[in-house]
This record gives structure tokens, C-alpha cells and sequence, in this order.
């Protein structure tokens, strides 16, 4: 083991043999090929790609599929995806895979059960919040994840 000497014992409470130990000549370029080589022998590249792939925008409805108070599941990019507009003007967008066991919140596309603020899965009867997606009512007790809806004139859409 060798001593790092470059902060002069400022540091005391971190070990430094790891850095010390690592051989010179090692530079960040090859450190960062080596890194996207143990990815791809793990089979992790498709998957680390896709977690830095690009934003993409998708219209998924126009403003008047989605009646005040309502929820409507659709089919996007593979994903499912609840429409709510809890309030008039407000569209809210969630993934709309169960938190429970996973299913899709309805059976289709189409409507999801909605009662007062909550939107309700069809398997078990887990509730969500049409506004938050928070769970409201068991079984599932974790929120569903938020989408990004916009609207654009009578467009909705949805960026995954
Ligand atoms: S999968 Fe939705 S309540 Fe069980």
C-alpha cells in the first residue's frame, strides 16, 4: 500500500490506499471503456442506452376524450398511460401500471372507474388519486409514477 501524499494529511478521515493503489497511466477515457465494456458483458448496454435515450413527445388524446373527474387508460409506445383532468383545464398524466401486482388499471383502453378524486384499479380495487396518482386505498400502497401531459389547443400528449 502506498500513502497519498497530494493532500498533505488534510483529510484524514477517508483511506486513500484505493486511489493510491489504482496503477498511473490509467486514463479517464480507458477508465470509462472499461466501464462500457463490463456493461456489454453483463448485457446491461441495450438497457444503459435506453436509460439515455432522448425524451420522446407522444399526442395521445384530444381534451374532450377526458371528461372532468375522469380517466382514461391509452396504449402508448407500448406503455400504459392514464389520462385524469381532475379539474376543468387540468390534464394529469400517470403510468398506468398497478402498483399493486402490476396490471393495467383497466382491462382495455378506454375508461378507468373513477369515483370523487380517486380512479380505481379493476384487479383488486386499489384507488389512486386522479390528481397526485398517490394510492388512497389499499391494497397498493405506493403512488403511480407521473407522466408529463401538456396540452397543446385541444392536443394531449405525453413525453416518455
Ligand atoms: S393489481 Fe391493481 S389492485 Fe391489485
Amino acid at each position: 500500500m502506498t500513502e497519498n501524499k497530494s493532500c498533505e494529511g488534510l483529510c484524514e478521515s477517508r483511506p486513500h490506499t484505493e486511489i493510491a493503489d489504482v496503477p498511473l497511466g490509467v486514463s479517464r477515457r480507458n477508465a470509462l471503456k472499461g466501464v462500457a465494456a463490463l456493461f456489454a458483458a453483463i448485457g446491461l448496454s441495450s438497457a444503459s442506452s435506453a436509460a439515455f435515450a432522448a425524451a420522446k413527445t407522444y399526442k395521445v388524446c384530444k381534451t374532450t376524450d377526458i371528461k372532468i373527474g375522469s380517466a382514461k387508460i391509452f396504449a402508448v409506445n407500448g406503455l400504459p398511460v392514464v389520462i385524469t383532468q381532475p379539474k376543468k383545464g387540468i390534464f394529469k398524466a400517470f403510468n398506468g401500471y398497478c402498483t399493486h401486482q402490476g396490471a393495467p388499471l383497466a382491462a382495455s383502453v378506454g375508461a378507468v372507474a373513477t369515483q370523487g378524486t380517486n380512479m380505481f384499479c379493476f384487479q383488486h380495487g386499489a384507488s389512486f388519486n386522479t390528481t397526485t396518482g398517490a394510492a388512497t386505498g389499499g391494497p397498493a400502497n405506493r403512488p403511480l409514477p407521473k407522466i408529463t401531459a401538456t396540452v397543446s389547443g385541444t392536443q394531449v400528449s405525453v413525453t416518455l
